[in-house]
């Protein structure tokens, strides 16, 4: 093979789509039980206010809406006056009747323990968290940052923060201390929730020496919270700053497990998540009260198609928007079972996942292509040796399914029974917004398939013409919709609404096929997709311009068979340096140190200069097509055109 062909340089992901027209029908058991069985949903959602409207009046309410909508675009308001309490929604409300002793959450650790809390137990956790939070001063307004691994305090404190009021900004345990750093700068956050550690891939990732890095940098923070992931101390050496830091099991024992919740404004701030964008800042996505808790409801119980005794698992890290709208908020609100599992899928073998779904009887399961490309790697062995019969419903979500892993994914795992759920959304979405419907939706492998109910999108082109094929664009509000960017409005005006006057840029870019079928094919910002996960190239570039050795640096994105897209990096090293192999390595540990083990860049290839235009403007276009093996585009704007030759010959070199 090629190196071409290995990187699917001659073959793109467009053309794999384009000539996809396998079609699956909802099975036919599945559809005559689903929650959503008649197409005419969609029509009767044309009206969109009365479709949400609704569903909003499914949650608890502590005062009802006077106006459905008010749009005044960028700005959208949903259910005007009225109040009610996310957290409410999702634990106190089950209290009365059989949901009462129903369990909430199912956890599994890492290395096989396990805990569970019925709803009765996770009202008490909640609670006692809550009047934690307001003995340190906590209270309605203050944001509070949540650095958690995959345990359930990580829920609890979520839910514990919206019954005070108190918007939290949870960060993906995998950052760094800066990147943690500069998230709790950016809002402020007055306490910091921590644990010691957790497990991954059999080692103990040590949390709170990375916090106390970030708070050195942090005049914000009074105090912080630390959990111990066992219960007690012991599982990693951690230094406690007097006056500062509190281990929560010193706290909780004095704590009530009564807590009233506050009554929020519709929409006042539920949480706060940053996500990478095309500059070196991360944005920090506002999502706000009533219309995020109407959408995650909905979609949960439509998509998954949730019934009172599924067990349902959503494989993200609670650190991602995923992780709050489909692990926390979406699935409580409707009483399910939640199952939360802290570790990697291949410890310890690559069984892990099967295992889990057999033994819990796991029958909704929500994950992303990165996962299914990496168990088709391992083989279906792995989940032929465990009962997977208990599965009903598949999901897949944070880039697209090239076809090859949806059919895997439909035979290996779904037994070819369960229908195959491709959904779109961001973390400024906040819910679902493309997706089959299970009970409807004739699927096609690799297509996300059509806008949900009460949700419009369209194709445009930069003119603002409807296309075919062109940009994703969302033309009018809906429920769970960002409300802006935290203390940067002008950036949330610009990111998102200055490319047509009221509608929603998204930043990825679709076709739309004959029948109607949408295909979204990804990113046309400078945001990567590596592995799920959002990357800024900007980020990495100033990670790498931020290293001694470092001149300039270009960063693109590559095709990857597992990840979907490889960092592949450009750098240009100052004088008297020299480009070493070891500096590569350096280079990599450099990045990850300072963002993340995510952003750590595949390749760093040397180059003598970047090529750029007359004006001194860096062509990643051309890296791109140098760092897939693609035919090199047009060249003729470039200062020195013979830079991208010399290049190329050093790529394929340093490839091979
Ligand atoms: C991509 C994750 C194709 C897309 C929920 C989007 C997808 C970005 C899909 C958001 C899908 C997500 N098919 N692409 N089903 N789902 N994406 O904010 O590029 O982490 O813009 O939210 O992931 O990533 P985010």
């Amino acid at each position: 093979m090629s190196e071409q062909e290995k990187r699917g340089g001659g073959r793109t992901a467009l053309d794999v789509l384009l000539h996809e027209d396998r079609i699956f029908d909802p099975p036919p058991e599945f559809a005559s039980r689903a929650n959503v069985r008649d197409a005419s949903v969609y029509e009767e959602a044309e009206d969109y206010e009365a479709f949400w409207a609704r569903w909003a009046e499914q949650l608890d309410w502590i005062q009802p809406w006077t106006d459905v909508l008010d749009w005044k675009p960028p700005h959208a308001q949903w259910f005007i006056g009225g109040k009610l309490n996310a957290c409410f929604n999702c634990v106190d409300r089950h209290l009365e009747g059989s949901r009462r002793h129903k369990a909430a959450i199912l956890w599994e650790g890492e290395p096989g323990d396990r805990r569970s809390f019925t709803y009765f137990e996770l009202h008490e956790e909640v609670s006692r968290f809550a009047n934690v939070l307001k003995s340190l001063g906590v209270g309605r307004g203050d944001r509070v940052a949540i650095y958690l691994p995959m345990i359930p305090e990580a829920a609890f404190a979520m839910l514990a923060c919206a019954r005070i009021g108190a918007p939290h900004s949870v960060v993906f345990g995998g950052f760094s201390p800066d990147s943690l750093a500069d998230r709790i700068n950016d809002a402020e956050a007055k306490v910091l929730i921590t644990g010691d550690g957790g497990y991954r891939r059999g080692g103990v990732v040590a949390l709170k020496d990375n916090a106390d890095r970030a708070v050195e940098r942090c005049p914000t923070i009074d105090h912080v919270v630390v959990v111990a992931r066992d219960g007690e101390p012991g599982l990693v050496e951690v230094t406690m700053k007097e006056g500062r830091d509190h281990w929560y099991h010193d706290l909780a024992p004095d704590a009530s497990t009564e807590c009233e919740v506050e009554a929020m404004d519709a929409e006042d701030t539920l949480y706060i998540l940053y996500t990478s964008g095309t500059t070196g800042k991360p944005k920090g996505v506002v999502h706000t009260t009533g219309g995020y808790m109407t959408q995650v409801y909905a979609t949960t119980q439509v998509v998954f198609d949730l019934k009172e005794d599924d067990v349902y698992w959503c494989t993200a890290d609670v650190g991602w928007v995923t992780g709050h709208s489909y692990i926390v908020y979406g699935p409580l609100a409707n009483g399910a079972t939640v199952l939360m599992y802290e570790g990697a899928p291949d410890f310890p073998d690559q069984g892990r996942f099967w295992k889990i779904c057999d033994e819990y009887g796991v029958s909704v399961f929500y994950t992303a292509p990165t996962a299914i490309r990496a168990f088709m790697r391992w083989g279906r062995d792995w989940p032929d040796r465990h009962d997977l019969t208990s599965l009903r419903l598949l999901g897949t979500v944070g880039e697209p399914i090239n076809p090859e892993a949806w059919i895997w994914y439909h035979e290996v795992i779904g037994g070819e029974r369960c229908p195959i759920i491709d959904t779109w959304w961001q973390t400024e979405t906040g819910g679902i917004m493309i997706t089959p419907l299970p009970g409807i939706t004739a699927t096609r492998p690799g297509s996300a398939c059509r806008a949900f109910p009460g949700i419009e999108v369209t194709l445009l082109d930069d003119a603002g013409e409807e296309v075919s094929a062109g940009y994703l664009a969302i033309p009018r509000p809906w429920p769970s919709m960002l409300r802006t960017i935290w203390r940067d409005e002008d950036r949330y005006r610009k990111t998102y609404w200055s490319k047509w006057p009221g509608v929603y840029f998204a930043g990825d870019g679709a076709k739309v096929d004959e029948d109607g079928y949408l295909w979204v094919l990804g990113r046309v910002d400078d945001v990567l997709n590596v592995a799920g996960h959002r990357i800024g190239t900007m980020e990495v570039e100033s990670a790498l311009v931020d290293h001694d050795a470092v001149a300039e640096a270009a960063v693109v994105g590559r095709h990857d068979e597992i990840k979907g897209q490889a960092i592949a990096s450009f750098v240009t090293v100052k004088d008297g340096v020299a480009p070493t192999k070891e500096l590569g390595a350096e280079l990599q540990a450099h990045v990850a140190d300072r963002i993340g083990p995510i952003a750590r860049p595949a390749d760093v290839i040397f180059a003598a200069d970047l090529p750029k235009t007359r004006s001194g403007k860096i062509m990643r276009r051309l890296l791109k097509d140098i760092a897939e093996g693609h035919a090199i585009g047009d060249t003729t704007t470039l200062a020195d055109p013979a830079v991208v030759e010399r290049l190329r010959m050093q790529y394929e070199e340093d490839e091979s």
